[in-house]
């Protein structure tokens, strides 16, 4: 069966792959920290040591990857992306009955009917793929929660003399008790367990419906981009199949099901990569768990992020075949610019991820005939870029180098692999959070001020001669 090949590739290069599973970066990243910690930082808090974690490791030095303990090759070989959820929440791998409930719980958290509805009564098409994931989240937020209803905030739909593009505002409130417009509150009753799920900001209940959420709407939003109706989930199918059958409207083959499920693995956690950190800062002020997704949500959109496979495709059509590499290449380093899917700050080798997504890309690419010339570039630049920054930089192709290509593979409209990159990364995402709430301390960095001290305050009035005066004897000094 292919389904089994793709087992077989990744083992393969796996074999290609032997590593020692020891810290190669010199900064010791794998002992015990006793607080306070002596270590060497650079800027934007490269090399910082924040917390203790046992979530993942990844090793730069190496090229390795590791969750709770498990090499990412093991895990893409044999696992799925619900068991790998699992053992990132959990710390372990799921006994056969502890699998069954926690898909049974990803399964029915899957359906998001009241949520996707209050999304639709927004122009969901006219936000940014990310903008309406985020949107979506936070609806799941007040869906799951209730916590905004207590104050009962008033429907824009209820004001009175609202039409469809506007809503009524007061121009001159004559300062009364009663406004000239009113709204008409229609408190909702807020469900007798809601304190209890709200008030849980490490409930592995909201941990899973945000893992589940994330697809459905990521889901929903591409088919409401494309003028199409959401499709209701299916709870026969994998985690990653039934969010390749929602997006596309088809059935995945099993080998597209079995790459899909890889992808999502090999995204799902990453160390104290941006949007995790965002995750966890929020957290750590004890705002709840929808509100510390809703930051790595926002901090994965960056093209320096999560942003960058689609980023990578842009740039592959953008050189116009394999014959424009060199000098498309060269034109780039004139410029000093930063090719999109190379580079890393912790990896200084080969990406590992990079490494088991491009045997896989030729898999699932076949005879595409719209991939295949993006597929000759991006050989091409990878060439040109290794040979040239490889040795001297340590610049190498990231997991985002080929992963768009495969979703592209996989029929995925360009402009959702940003949310597809949360669709995985919101385990890593829960599972760091829950695990750092267990040990809080809010996060609170320093930044040295390199202002001026004891400046003379002066009115605007006085602004205005002064800069007068400074120009005149700037003349005369000519
Ligand atoms: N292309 C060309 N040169 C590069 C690249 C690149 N993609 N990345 C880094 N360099 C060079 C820099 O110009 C710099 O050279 P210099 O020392 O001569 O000034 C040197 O390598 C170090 O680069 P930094 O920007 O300091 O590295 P940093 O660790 O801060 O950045 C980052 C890492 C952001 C990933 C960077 O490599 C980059 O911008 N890559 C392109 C965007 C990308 O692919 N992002 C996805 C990252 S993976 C992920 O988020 C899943």
């Amino acid at each position: 069966m292919r389904k089994d090949k793709i087992t077989d590739i990744i083992l393969k290069t796996a074999r290609a792959m032997q590593h020692s599973g020891k810290a190669e970066d010199g900064l010791a990243s794998t002992d015990r920290v006793k607080w306070p910690i002596t270590c060497i930082v650079g800027p934007g808090l490269e090399g910082a040591i924040a917390c203790e974690t046992k979530v993942g490791f990844v090793n730069g030095g190496e090229g390795s990857l590791i969750y709770q303990g498990y090499d990412i090759v093991d895990l893409c070989a044999f696992s799925s992306f619900e068991e790998v959820s699992y053992l990132l929440l959990h710390g372990q791998l799921p006994t056969r009955s502890q699998f069954k409930r926690f898909n049974n719980k990803l399964v029915e958290c899957r359906f998001l009917p009241n949520t996707l509805r209050m999304m639709m009564s927004m122009r969901v098409e006219e936000l940014h793929p990310m903008a309406a994931l985020r949107f979506g989240e936070n609806l799941m937020r007040q869906r799951r929660t209730w916590r905004d209803s207590e104050s009962a905030r008033p429907s824009p739909e209820d004001a009175i003399a609202a039409d469809e593009d506007s809503i009524a505002m007061e121009t001159r409130p004559r300062g009364e008790e009663h406004a000239i417009y009113e709204f008409k509150t229609h408190k909702q009753a807020r469900p007798e367990d809601a304190r209890k799920i709200s008030d849980d900001a490490t409930s592995m209940e909201a941990c899973a419906y945000l893992i589940s959420g994330m697809a459905t709407l990521t889901a929903a939003i591409a088919r409401i981009r494309a003028n199409r109706m959401p499709i209701e989930p299916d709870p026969s199918l994998s985690h990653a199949a039934n969010f390749l059958y929602m997006m596309t409207g088809k059935r995945p083959s099993p080998e597209e099901e079995r790459i899909m499920d890889v992808a999502l693995i090999l995204h799902a956690d990453h160390g104290m990569n941006a949007s995790t950190f965002s995750s966890m800062v929020v957290a750590s002020t004890l705002s709840d768990i929808y509100f510390s997704i809703g930051a790595g949500l926002a901090a994965l959109n960056g093209p320096l992020h999560g942003g960058a496979n689609e980023q990578v495709v842009h740039v592959l059509r953008e050189i116009g075949g394999e014959e424009n590499v060199v000098g498309w290449y060269e034109r780039a380093r004139k410029k000093n610019a930063k090719i999109p899917g190379f580079g890393h700050r912790v990896y200084k080798t080969y990406d590992p991820r990079a490494v088991i997504l491009k045997p896989l890309l030729d898999f699932v690419a076949g005879n595409n005939e719209e991939v295949l010339p993006l597929i000759k570039t991006a050989r091409m630049l990878e060439k040109l870029v290794v040979e040239d920054l490889g040795k001297e930089k340590k610049i190498f192709p990231n997991v985002d180098f080929y992963s768009g290509l495969i979703y592209s593979c996989l029929g995925i409209p360009e402009e959702m692999f940003t949310p597809i990159f949360a669709v995985s990364r919101v385990a890593g995402w829960t599972a760091r959070v829950h695990e750092y709430l267990k040990n809080n301390r809010i996060f609170r960095p320093r930044a040295m001020y390199i202002g001026e001290f004891n400046k003379k305050y002066i009115p605007v009035r006085g602004r205005d001669s002064r800069k007068r005066r400074h120009r005149r004897s700037a003349v005369k000094s000519r």
